[in-house]
């Protein structure tokens, strides 16, 4: 018998005992080992659900239990989360986690703490929700170097950004509406900001490398810029706008970043909508292989959780292994990496707009949505992004156009 305690009654955790008691004969059938749910913690009461039963306010039970051999840490946050993890393992429970923020903060030392008490931290569930993506990249793609990763891994905003184009609607509508659906996290800024995204691409990009990546170190952008007149623009051009995480591994200089990119319609990741996640990886072997699935939400986030659970009693009294060292791995300067943008401007004076944009780009392909207002917008070519930036900012400052209302990149 193997005896479980979940911490957290939340989305996730209620999810998780969802899952357990859904699938009970399947699951223990694929663990070896029937499973006791000991403990629920939770700060709260919950008199009207079974789990009332074996509902405790204080950790100090399940720590000091020691029939108790898996935690299943699904309160979010990292405090207490880290503490109630770290004690965990030192105390010889192996623990299994959708929280990504904890994961991105402290997988090393958490993965080095569970090496050297045999037991194990097991994640699958941060990234990509019910998608297996962890666990491959670990145990599958082994043969390969991976050289890189393009992500959708935020379902509340991928939601958002696929509700406003087809619907065109507003933004405060469609957050509201992921919130209800159970999509978004507590404080919703950890989605739109992309903050949320910026740890996921950390937590693949350490595992790619080995080494351990700062999730501070990623430029990171969300989507709180984008507007109804930018997917009118994106519309126009046949493709969609996505909240991309991308690393780049393929040389030496090392990237990785968070921002809202129009991709085209022949990337595969272009037709990943509503609350699916899709990650791309490249290796050098094996070339391209995606992952899709549902990226958030109660039962596919915690069948990932639960597949954890199976992994570490199959696996128990024995370390897996990751390769996640403590050590740091460096990121390139993201103005170094070249990009392609789709740039908004307004102007008074259209031709004057095009010649000064044509003298400081070289070309440019424009479109317009409406020849009645005063604004279109241009595609640049490809380069780096800092003398990107640089154009842009002459183009203000030569007063060709009136200003430069936004601009989003494009991938590929
Ligand atoms: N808020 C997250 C998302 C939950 O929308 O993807 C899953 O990590």
């Amino acid at each position: 018998m193997a005896n479980i305690a979940v911490l957290g009654y939340g989305t996730v955790g209620s999810g998780v005992v969802e899952v357990i008691n859904t699938n009970r004969k399947n699951i223990e059938s694929k663990a070896n080992d029937n499973i006791n749910i000991k403990y629920v913690l939770d700060l709260r009461e919950f008199p009207d659900d079974p789990v009332q039963k074996i509902l405790t306010h204080d950790f100090e039970d399940i720590i000091n239990d020691d029939t108790i051999d898996v935690v299943v840490e699904v309160m979010g946050g990292t405090k207490p989360a880290f503490d109630f993890v770290k004690r965990s393992l030192e105390a010889g429970k192996s623990v299994c986690t959708s929280n990504k923020e904890l994961v991105a903060a402290h997988g090393d030392e958490l993965m080095a703490i569970a090496q050297e008490n045999n037991v194990n931290f097991l994640f699958e569930a941060s990234v990509g929700g019910g998608i297996p993506i962890i666990r491959p990249i670990n145990r599958s793609i082994t043969s390969d170097k991976i050289l890189k990763i393009m992500g959708i891994l935020n379902g509340t905003t991928n939601y958002m950004l696929t509700k406003m184009s087809r619907e065109g609607l507003d933004y405060g509508d469609v957050l509201k509406d992921a919130q209800q659906k159970g999509y978004a996290e507590r404080n919703p800024a950890a989605d739109v900001e992309g903050f949320d995204a910026c740890r996921k691409i950390a937590i693949l990009t350490s595992l790619a490398t080995g080494k351990r990546v700062d999730f501070n170190d990623i430029p990171t952008e969300g989507i709180t810029n984008i507007g109804k007149k930018d997917i009118e623009y994106v519309n126009k051009m046949g493709a969609s706008i996505k909240l991309l995480a991308s690393a780049d591994l393929s040389t030496e200089n090392i990237w990785a970043r968070v921002a809202p990119t129009i991709i085209m319609q022949e990337n595969p990741l272009s037709s990943v909508n509503d609350v699916f996640n899709a990650i791309l990886l490249e290796g050098n072997m094996l070339g391209e292989v995606m992952f899709y699935g549902k990226g958030a939400g109660k039962l596919a986030t915690a069948a990932a959780v639960v597949s954890d659970i199976v992994e570490a009693i199959k696996h128990k009294g024995i370390n897996l292994g990751v390769n996640w060292s403590k050590e740091k791995q460096e990121l390139s300067d993201i103005n170094e990496v070249e990009v392609r943008e789709l740039v908004r401007v307004s102007y008074e004076d259209e031709n004057k707009a095009k010649e000064g944009i044509i003298s400081l780009f070289g070309e440019a392909a424009f479109i317009d949505l409406d020849e009645n207002d005063d604004e279109f917008a241009f595609l640049t070519r490809k380069m780096r992004e800092g003398s990107l930036k640089e154009k842009l900012g002459s183009l203000e400052r030569s007063g060709s156009v009136k200003k430069v209302l936004n601009n989003i990149r494009v991938e590929g």
